[in-house]
């Protein structure tokens, strides 16, 4: 029976916990703000795809309280994408055994977990999956769900290779969807063009998906452009064809057809209503990185990265700016 841990037991790793646990596999969960009721009350899944469920994972505080119920063979980290990540599963990690599964929204995550675990298969994940944590330990999942996977890099070895199809064999053991590809990275570059363009756009301006585009003419123009400009840097990262044209109107597509009927609010603009941090530099900041690294200009990204950082600055209390003593000369302007 595999050992599998969860790492971040929120929305995400709730249902893909759920589904390891009903293909039979040994879960341990590190849960955090929930971990109370998922020890004692179990996670309930209230799912379009798999229905009302419960299940009893292992439930654990912290990684190294994890140990115990180790060594794993998959490491699922579903928290979200902050600097740092990496870091903080480390004691669980057994080298040359731990796969270390990415199932975050982002671009460019994996090179910290190489330099970190350069012994370990790194297995990046693309995630489709609407689900949000709307109690401690209750998950509400919609109509979707998909974890397009495959090995970081592309050319791993065979190791690599059969850790990954054993996790995708898993999920379809526990009903899941979790198709391989040999490049992971195109798939990860429409997610992040998608991601990058709605998600700051939409949390700076409140305004759900819908309504942003009904905002004014150059709401839609925007987004266009912020889609081609992470288009660009995928072609000089080596990924010519992964954002095309169809790409970016499919994308389009889905929040047109809401206009009448109401908008989506991307998972930016929520963790600004719920006061939470924002996947800025794993979204915005790593992709206008990676175009500095090719050379590649990127004004959209730039702007948008500065201000989403500026947002997302002003909702820590314990970094917010603090006023400066002002001194006369200050106002001695023309
Ligand atoms: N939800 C979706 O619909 C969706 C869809 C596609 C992709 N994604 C991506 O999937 C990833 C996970 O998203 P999510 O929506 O599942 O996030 P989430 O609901 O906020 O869950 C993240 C979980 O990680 C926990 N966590 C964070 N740091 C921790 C630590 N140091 N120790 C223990 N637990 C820790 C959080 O605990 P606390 O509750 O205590 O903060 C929370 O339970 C993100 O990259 C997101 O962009 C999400």
């Amino acid at each position: 029976m595999p050992r599998i841990l969860v790492f971040g037991a929120g929305g995400v790793g709730c249902i893909y916990a759920y589904i390891l646990h009903k293909a039979g596999a040994s879960v341990t969960a590190v849960c955090r703000t929930n971990y109370n009721v998922a020890k004692t009350k179990g996670i309930t899944v209230r799912s379009k795809i798999f229905g009302r469920q419960h299940f009893q994972p292992t439930v654990v505080k912290t990684v190294q309280e994890a140990l115990q119920h180790g060594p794993f063979d998959y490491l699922l980290v579903c928290s979200k994408a902050f600097p740092g990540t990496a870091e903080l599963i480390k004691d669980a990690v057994t080298d040359r055994h731990t796969a270390i599964v990415l199932a975050q929204n982002g671009i460019g995550l994996e090179e910290d977990y190489v330099k970190l675990y350069p012994e370990n298969t790194i297995i990046s994940g693309v995630v489709y999956l609407p689900v949000t944590q709307v109690d401690q330990g209750v998950v509400e999942h919609g109509p979707l769900e998909r974890f397009e996977i495959g090995t970081f890099p592309a050319d791993a070895g065979e190791q690599a290779k059969s850790q990954c199809r054993g996790l995708s064999e898993l999920f379809k053991a526990g009903g899941g969807s979790a198709p391989l590809f040999d490049d992971i990275q195109p798939l990860r570059w429409i997610k992040v063009a998608v991601n990058a363009a709605w998600n700051p756009t939409t949390a700076l301006t409140m305004c759900d998906d819908a309504n942003y585009l009904r905002s004014s003419p150059q709401a839609e123009p925007l987004i266009r452009g912020i889609m081609k400009e992470v288009s660009t840097v995928a072609a000089a990262a080596g990924y010519p064809d992964a954002i095309t044209h169809e790409v970016i109107e499919r994308d389009l597509a889905r929040p047109k057809s809401r206009l009448e009927t109401g908008g989506k609010e991307p998972s930016m603009l929520t963790d600004i209503r719920e006061g939470r941090s924002l996947e800025v530099e794993a979204i915005v900041g790593n992709t206008l990185r990676l175009g500095q690294r090719y050379g590649v200009k990127t004004p959209y990204l730039e702007m948008l990265y500065a201000l989403a950082m500026a947002r997302s600055f002003a909702l820590r209390p314990d970094e917010r700016w603090k006023p400066i003593a002002r001194h006369d000369s200050d106002d001695a302007r023309p």
